[in-house]
């Protein structure tokens, strides 16, 4: 299906320059939804501007939380406390599994029921995931053979001791939520280790919670029945952007690349330490932390790109940004094998299909697993015609890959990119040159 609007990528001699991110999408997601289940006003700015971020707000409203947008990302929330109202229509979670995922934590929590519905693809996503560990809470839940819509009907929830099978921040954030409606201690595990913007968030709003390594893992632990209290709060940049800048970046040895205000936290930053194995030079000045997150400003020079293997825990800390690496995975001197991303297959696309396809169409060699892929290095890549799939880290991944083909290369469905980043192409185009 080729979707309705396309951009047209040249080929560039290298990125340089300022770039200014939005508001990380992972945070912004939670200090939408705990701001409304906070006591009093809840100031937050640097909100992500991508439309994922405006579902949470949006599902929030219809659950009876009034906030207001301001100038500048800003967004002002009146909290209303543990207790929301019951929704008139469906919470339209729209292109976004966070807001599907984590809000069913919450709405378990209410004595109402809640339907929550999606687009196609989030349509077509696991949602068992969520299912199983609320329903062993007491919420009632009907699914399509547990994908949605969601019938979620809340009332009194019980604590529950539960091992996740799959390594999710999205779940792990779900549980601690419907934690604090729980009658007793709620305790999670994990086995891999996974994003902690729940439980720093969690605190940040006044919770107590318990954290700590469990094996290659976590082990966290809410009591139910805590209060929220509204903040003041700055979100950093969003990592995740930043990668696709960054590995413009890598792309070309004459690169320069300033990043200010960047989110930081050690459990989203393994990129980093894979972009200067591979060979780019990082450096990183102005750490301070805020509200629990670290925050810093990055500078970047390109470098001549080795390639990298990523495996085992890399796999799920590196989830979001394994598309963009197999964007510039040809042009490096060994390529890049990825295995153990399974879950790649079930996020807005079947992300190992969808970057297989496209870098194929560029003319690259790409096998394909059914946990990854491996894409040998020093590759010659041509422009041609292809497509995002409705999925914004894939058309922006393409955009990266563009910068270093042999003549244009035209990527349909450009539009996804909105989903976490409006202004994407006209930001990559302010720092590339030709
Ligand atoms: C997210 C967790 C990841 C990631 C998603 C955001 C989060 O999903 O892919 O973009 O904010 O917790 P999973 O939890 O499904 O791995």
């Amino acid at each position: 299906m080729k979707s309705e609007s396309q951009v047209i990528v040249r080929p560039a001699r290298n990125v340089r320059g300022s770039v200014q991110l939005p508001g990380d999408k992972s945070i912004s997601h939670r200090y939408g939804m705990l701001s409304g289940i906070a006591e009093g006003p809840s100031r937050i700015e640097n909100y992500s501007t991508g439309a994922d971020c405006a579902s949470t707000l949006a599902c929030m409203r219809s659950l009876g939380v009034t906030w207001e947008r301001k100038e500048n990302s800003v967004i002002e929330v009146q909290g209303r406390g543990l207790s929301l109202s019951a929704p008139t229509t469906a919470l339209d979670c729209g292109n976004s599994g966070s807001t599907m995922r984590m809000l069913s934590g919450i709405v378990a929590g209410q004595k109402f029921t809640s339907e929550m519905i999606g687009d196609d693809s989030l349509s077509g996503r696991p949602m068992e995931r969520v299912i199983k560990p609320l329903s062993a809470m007491g919420a009632q839940i009907a699914s399509q053979q547990g994908k949605p819509p969601l019938l979620i009907t809340g009332g009194s929830l019980t604590a529950i001791d539960y091992k996740m099978p799959v390594a999710s921040a999205q779940v792990k954030s779900c549980l601690l939520f419907a934690g604090l409606f729980a009658e007793g201690e709620t305790r999670i595990e994990e086995s891999l280790r996974t994003r902690d913007h729940g439980e720093v968030a969690l605190r940040a709003f006044g919770v107590q919670l318990e954290s700590k390594s469990a094996g290659q893992g976590t082990a966290v632990r809410i009591r139910g029945g805590q209060r929220l209290r509204g903040m003041e709060a700055r979100i950093p940049g969003d990592l995740s952007s930043a990668a696709f800048f960054l590995c413009a970046a890598a792309l070309f040895p004459g690169s320069q690349l300033t990043i200010p205000n960047l989110l930081m936290n050690p459990t989203r930053a393994r990129l980093l330490d894979i972009l200067m194995q591979m060979g780019l030079h990082i450096s990183v000045t102005q750490l301070e932390e805020i509200h629990g997150e670290m925050v810093g400003t990055l500078q970047v020079e390109g470098a001549k790109l080795k390639g990298a293997t990523i495996a085992g825990g890399d796999s799920a800390a590196l989830i979001d940004e394994i598309p963009v690496l197999a964007a510039i995975a040809p042009y490096t001197d060994q390529g890049l094998e990825v295995r153990d991303a399974k879950e790649l297959r079930v996020k807005e696309s079947d992300r190992i299909a969808t970057m297989a396809k496209n870098l194929r169409l560029m003319g690259a060699q790409v096998d394909e697993h059914d946990d990854g892929l491996t894409i040998p290095g020093g590759q010659r890549l041509y422009g041609t015609e292809i497509d995002s799939f409705g999925d914004h880290r894939i058309a922006m991944a393409l955009a990266v890959a563009a910068l270093r083909a042999q003549g244009e290369t035209i990527i349909h469905g450009s539009e996804a990119a909105a989903i976490s980043f409006p202004a994407f192409f006209p930001t990559l185009e302010e720092v590339t040159q030709r």
